[in-house]
Order: C-alpha cells, then structure tokens, then sequence
C-alpha cells in the first residue's frame, strides 16, 4: 500500500558527489517518499543530468520535478581550486542558489543547502550558528555567500554547516581523509617520511551519518514544520591530519613513516579549529555519531584493493 507520503518528493542535486550518494542512499530506504536525483560528469541511468551554472536548466528541472524539498549538495568544494578560479567558486557556490532558490520559492519548495565550518576564522571556537563569520580563504566566502544569497531568495531554507567529511569513497583523492591514504603508504617504502599537518584541530564527520540528519530534517519538512536558518553538525573528535594519518596507518597495518608538521604550511589559508557546536540539531534530537575507528575502518574496507583492515 502507498502511504500519502508517497507524494513528498525530494529533489537531491549533486547526488554523485560524496555526500550526495550518502543521501542519497539513506533516502533510498525510505521508502515512502519519491526521489529525484542529479548528476554532472557521473551521471548513470538513475540521475538526471544537471549543470546548476545554467539557469534555464535549473529552472526547467525544478519546474518538471515539482518536488516538495530539494537537498543542495552540488558545489565546489575544494579550497585550492576556488582560490586559483573565482568564478567557479562564485558560479557553483553563490550564482547556482540564487538560481535554485527562486524557483523553490515559486513552486514553494523547502531548500536545504550544505555548507562549511570555513566560514570562520578557527580562532574561538567553538562556534554556533549565530556567530560572525570571517572565511580566511575564497572557498570559505564563496560558501558564506550562497548562504546568504539562498536565505535571502527564499525564507524556507536551510543551511546546514558540516566540518570535514569522509565516507565511502570512489577513489581516495575525493575525501580530504581518505586522500592521506597513497602517502601514508608511499611513506612505508624507501621513500622519506610523509609529512602530515598537526597544527589544525579537524572533527572527521562520517558522511552516513550527515545523511541520517539531512533525513530527520526532511522528516521535519514532510510533518509540516521545516527546520529554517543556519544549523551546525559536526563530529566530536578533534584530530590533526596527522592524527588521521596515524590511525589509517593501524588500521592498514602498515609501518608508515609519518612526520609532523607544526606550523601551517598551505598556500591557501585554513583555519585552525573551526569546531561546529551542534546543539541546535541536537536538542530536537537530531543525529548520530559513528566513532572515527568505525566509520574509517568501514571505508577502508568497502575500498576494492587494501590489504590487511584492523
Ligand atoms: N568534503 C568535505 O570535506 C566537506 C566539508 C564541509 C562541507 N562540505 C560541503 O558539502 C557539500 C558536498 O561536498 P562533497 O564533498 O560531497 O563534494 P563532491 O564530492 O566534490 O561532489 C560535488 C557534487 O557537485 C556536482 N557538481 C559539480 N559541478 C557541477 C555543476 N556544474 N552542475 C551540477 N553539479 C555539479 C558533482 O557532480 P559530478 O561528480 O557528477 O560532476 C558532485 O555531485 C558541498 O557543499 C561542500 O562545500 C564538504
């Protein structure tokens, strides 16, 4: 029997990123609801094709779609390369939920967008969501930007600011965490130690884990009363890259030669502990947490090619 929710569709644009396909498997086992789903260089025969940089596009898909609740997950997300192209940064991070943002509010859809704990400068935390941003870098502003720029087109939205993100991947390079993976095991040859940064204080969050929120915030919309504003969710387990290193490391079962690194070292500025206070989400008790040791030991495993996973 179809329950009437089965008129509640979601619409979740970016679904083959890392977060994306985390969602989009979570909702998959909801069942009752309809979901559509968007792609731009991976799609396959279960996503639409969408470039949210072309607005004629965008307006179309949401039109035809009509959803009930559209989840934002496309973007730009690397810091480098936001810095070095501006107007990619700008096109994907701020002009696209504009575009989107007007047409959910026509057809008044619920918008959920993702953003980033760069938006602060990492020197008070931890941070709550009525506190100043001030990004160090373009990524971090370009993020703030479309922020304000969604809240401001459509007043039933939601930002969602998540700090550093792994999950199950496609290849190591698209999570920041699991990226460390072909140093740490270069580093256990003839080659010199890896150098890994432990001058910036992360909270690794599982993407599964973001889902289950997006999900209950969607529940939230379905029941009629949409969560709207700027919420935070974050994992709590401080760690430096090179804590993550150390820990992969063990849980590969290699002797990796790691090196720490005490002073910051990138070309585009980062922020040194921008820890998300997630109270907000958790007093509507909204949430879960998987311990780092379980969800890197997941993803480790469900990867086709390592070796030995403790
Ligand atoms: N990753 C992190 O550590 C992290 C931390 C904090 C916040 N966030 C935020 O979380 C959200 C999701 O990040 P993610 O790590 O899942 O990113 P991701 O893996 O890089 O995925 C990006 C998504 O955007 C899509 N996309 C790229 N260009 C597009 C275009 N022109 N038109 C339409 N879609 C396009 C990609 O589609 P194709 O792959 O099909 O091209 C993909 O689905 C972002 O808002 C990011 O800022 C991420």
């Amino acid at each position: 029997m179809i329950s009437e929710s089965a008129d509640f569709k979601v619409a979740v644009i970016g679904a083959s990123g890392l977060l994306g396909r985390a969602i989009s498997d979570e909702l998959a086992r909801q069942t009752r609801w309809q979901v559509v789903k968007t792609a731009f260089r991976r799609g396959n025969a279960t996503t639409v094709i969408l470039d949210i940089r072309d607005e004629a596009a965008v307006r179309r898909f949401i039109a035809e779609q009509n959803p009930s609740a559209i989840v934002i997950t496309a973007a730009e997300r690397r810091p480098d390369i936001c810095e070095s192209d501006l107007s990619l940064a700008k096109a994907l991070n701020v002009d696209a939920l504009r575009f989107i943002g007007t047409v959910a509010r026509e057809i008044g859809a619920w918008t959920l967008s993702i953003s980033t704990d760069y938006v602060f400068d990492g020197t008070q935390p931890p941070y709550h969501p009525d506190d100043v941003p001030n990004p160090l870098n373009a990524y971090g502003l370009s993020k703030l930007e479309g922020e304000l720029v969604l809240m401001r087109t459509s007043a039933r939205s939601c930002v969602v600011r998540l700090p550093l993100l792994y999950g199950p991947v496609v290849d190591w390079s698209e999570s920041a965490v699991t990226s460390l993976v072909p140093a740490i095991m270069k580093s256990t040859g003839e080659d010199a130690p890896a150098t890994m940064d432990a001058w910036a204080t992360r909270y690794p969050t599982f993407t599964p884990d973001v889902a289950v929120v997006v999900r209950q915030l969607l529940e939230r919309c379905e029941s009629g009363t949409p969560v709207n504003g700027v919420m935070h969710w974050s994992g709590d387990e401080p760690m430096t890259k090179y804590d993550i290193a150390v820990c992969i490391a063990r849980k590969l079962g290699v002797e990796a030669k790691l090196h720490p690194q005490y002073a910051p070292v990138d070309a585009t500025p980062r922020p040194k502990d921008c820890h998300l206070a997630s109270d907000v989400l958790e007093s509507m008790n909204m949430g879960r947490r998987t311990p780092f040791e379980t969800g890197i030991r997941t993803v480790m495993q469900n990867w086709p090619e390592p070796t030995i996973v403790r």
